[in-house]
């Protein structure tokens, strides 16, 4: 069995690989390919449909949100955003926590103007910094929930929601892996190919209130009201990458939904936090152990030898995907909804064997 850790794609349920490999061949006994069926058909309408009730069922929306599946990633999102919701002579305020928030300023910038409220650049992003006044002019204010690659993760929602402006977050790598009121939120969007399927989709969620506020003209399939109106099908939607979240979205509310599944993820978080916190020869980079991420655990070793040495142990025991993102270094474990408890158990033994022997 392989232990596949990656930061995404990463690993989705076995039942999904088994159930979209069936449909491939054969969909829903209808003697067609899941490929080679148009996106008008009924048989496609009814997973889109599908789909997007399990999207609201599993985040609790009320009738104001509207869910979505759209192309081009959650990096298409980070100008999107501005473009529908901000005017040039307007102000957005922007939390900077990591790469991934970097990069959502940078494009905010191109459509209005950004304040940026909080930043641990300075730090290379190993704390989250929580003394910030969101100006009441700001149109919204845009968060990053969870940082793939620095491995912080907000806890807190309270400051954001008190912040009295529309709430955007960026959740692409912790949607729906722990409970959160998502109806507080305006905006949310994740690219699917960590939480929720495969590659190529991306879901948003967003309250209808917020849009048609910018005077700017908008190109046909970046204006979100196009989409709602057509039903994400303004057109070919990714087919396969919305059938694969659904049926992802499918098993987790089988498994009980998102409290259960938070309480798994918790888990497997303490079980990989409690190696690192007390095996010398490992280092979690995150100073702040309150902002650590569940989703993604970062760690290093003063020597980066023995960092080598550990790769290749892993390599040999099947635990694939650890290593770190080059502006980090080191180790990155995912532990996404799919990653069994098992495999994180695996891993914390190979840590605690290897500090056995170079400790
Ligand atoms: C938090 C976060 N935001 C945005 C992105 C960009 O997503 P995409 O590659 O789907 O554009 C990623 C990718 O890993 C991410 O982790």
């Amino acid at each position: 069995m392989m232990h596949n850790f990656d930061a995404g794609p990463s690993i989705l349920p076995k039942e999904v690989f088994q159930q979209a490999s069936e449909a491939i061949l054969n969909y829903n006994n209808s003697g067609l390919s899941i490929l080679e069926i148009g996106h008008r058909t009924d048989l496609f309408q009814a997973v889109m449909d599908e789909a997007i009730a399990l999207v609201k069922e599993l985040m609790q929306l009320d009738d104001r949100h509207e869910v979505l599946f759209l192309h081009g990633g959650a990096s298409t999102q980070f100008f999107q955003i501005p473009m529908n919701l901000l005017n040039d002579n307007e102000m957005a305020a922007y939390t900077e926590t990591g790469t991934w928030s970097g990069k959502a300023i940078k494009e905010a910038k191109l459509f209005g103007h950004v304040e940026v409220v909080c930043s641990a650049k300075e730090s290379n992003y190993n704390y989250l910094p929580k003394q910030f006044t969101v100006p009441k002019t700001a149109k919204y204010l845009h968060i990053t929930s969870n940082e793939t690659i620095h491995g912080v993760q907000w806890h807190d929602f309270t400051p954001f929601y008190e912040a009295g402006v529309p709430l955007v977050a960026d959740m692409s790598s912790d949607i729906l892996s722990r409970v959160i009121d998502f109806k507080k939120f305006d905006l949310i969007y994740a690219g699917a190919q960590k939480n929720v399927g495969a590659a190529g989709v991306n879901i948003v969620v967003v309250n209808k209130n917020i849009l048609g506020k910018v005077n700017r003209k908008l190109p046909t399939m970046m204006d979100y009201r196009n989409h709602i109106e057509n039903g994400s099908m303004l057109n070919t939607p990714p087919v396969f990458a919305v059938y694969v979240c659904m049926l992802t979205l499918r098993w987790l509310k089988q498994l009980g939904g998102v409290a259960a599944i938070e309480a798994i993820n918790n888990q497997k978080g303490k079980l990989l936090y409690d190696a690192i916190d007390s095996l010398p020869v490992f280092k979690g980079t995150v100073i702040a152990k309150e902002d650590r991420s569940l989703m993604n655990v970062c760690f290093v070793m003063d020597n980066t030898d023995l960092e080598k040495e550990f790769l290749t142990v892993c390599k040999q025991n099947n635990v694939v995907g650890v290593k770190g993102h080059r502006s980090v270094g080191g180790f990155r474990a995912s532990l996404y909804n799919a990653l069994p408890l098992e495999s994180v158990k695996v891993l914390t033994e190979l840590m605690k064997d290897f500090a056995n022997k170079k400790g």
